[in-house]
């Protein structure tokens, strides 16, 4: 078995050796920089920890697997930050504020592309499947990230729909890195379903866990915009839940301040204030922690010596308690 931190420094050394070329500057250095800046390195870090867990015999045949879902990461943020008109990230300035959005969308779109070269190199009897699955999380990403920009509009969305929305944008890709890792270590397909599953859910509390850190989160640590999501009127689990409970005054004042983008500053304080008076962040923590519950089951029911699955465990402990 291998130590998280050793597979940490497999990450960092598989990005670190990218061979990023020099020019056009204004195509790479976005590229450079945002892979830079950092983040989490989590997804990466579920593929090459889903390997460990079936025993692959070479952990190297898995990392370009897991760069290529880091790579696609980076890509999905740098276009994300231009649909959310997003200011920081990582701590940092974006991509498209820093140069332009012509060039986030196409250093976005070329990360993209070494996503795909990453992939190719994978293992031949293993790459159709490994394709599938990428190929399928992809399309359901851009899906999600479109069901988001529509709920902006929208006026009403349900709390079945938001999840639904959260699961394509967000969770799939947790569970497709944990799921190409399995299917490198050859699990078995139901292993390699049920790992998928434990991501899913992984992936819908960190999202609810993300909605909160939006409002609540120290932006120091966070290294993103307080309260980007109340100006562009995202529906998170939040907002969702707000409409849902507030009574007939509190309604009228949280439709005019969704409807008034002439103060952002007293938008934010205001919404937060309602968020606050109806207790809506507890209601976030409860379906959070019954998806936690929900991915525990799936995690339990794999066929692998429990001391083997301690690690993703500990992962997604640490990620759902995260202020970043
Ligand atoms: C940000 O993901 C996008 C969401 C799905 C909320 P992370 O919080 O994992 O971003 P980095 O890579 O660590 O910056
Ligand atoms: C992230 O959703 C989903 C994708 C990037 C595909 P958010 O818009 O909530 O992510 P952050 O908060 O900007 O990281
Ligand atoms: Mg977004
Ligand atoms: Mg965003
Ligand atoms: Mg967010």
């Amino acid at each position: 078995m291998y130590h998280t931190h050793a597979l940490q420094e497999r990450i960092t050394k598989g990005l670190a050796e990218l061979n990023i070329p020099e020019q056009p500057a204004n195509l790479y250095d976005p590229i450079r920089y945002m892979l830079h800046i950092g983040g989490k390195r989590i997804r990466p870090l579920l593929t090459l920890m889903a390997a460990d867990l079936f025993s692959i015999t070479h952990m190297d045949t898995a990392v370009p697997a897991a760069l290529a879902v880091e790579l696609f990461h980076n890509f999905s943020l740098v276009h994300d930050d231009i649909m959310d008109n997003a200011p920081l990230r990582r701590g940092h300035t974006t991509v498209h504020e820093k140069w332009n959005p012509n060039v986030g969308i196409l250093s976005g779109d070329h990360l993209l592309i070494m996503a795909y070269a990453q992939l190719a190199t994978c293992p031949g009897d293993n790459l159709t499947a490994i394709l599938e699955t990428f190929n399928t999380m992809a399309a359901q990403v851009c899906e999600g990230q479109q069901l988001d920009m529509d709920f902006e509009r929208a006026v009403t969305v349900g709390i079945d729909e938001y999840l639904h929305m959260i699961r394509l944008k967000t969770s799939v890709l947790l569970g497709a890195a944990l799921k190409m890792g399995a299917l490198l270590a050859r699990a078995t397909e139901t292993d390699a379903q049920l790992i998928y599953d434990f991501g899913v859910d992984v992936g819908i509390a960190f999202q609810l866990q993300d909605d909160i850190l939006d409002v609540y989160g120290d932006p120091a640590q966070f290294g993103k915009q307080r309260g980007g999501d109340i100006l562009a009127n995202k529906k998170t689990y939040l907002l969702v839940k707000a409409l849902e409970m507030a009574d007939a005054t509190m309604r009228t004042e949280l439709d005019g301040w969704l409807a008034d983008p002439s103060n952002p500053s007293e938008k934010i304080a205001q919404i937060t204030a309602i968020y606050d008076a109806l207790g809506v962040r507890s209601e976030v923590e409860t379906a959070k922690q019954r998806h936690v519950k929900q991915a525990y089951t799936a995690l339990d029911a794999i066929r692998a010596d429990d001391r083997r699955k301690a690690p993703l465990r500990e992962l997604a402990q640490a990620l759902l308690n995260r202020g970043q």
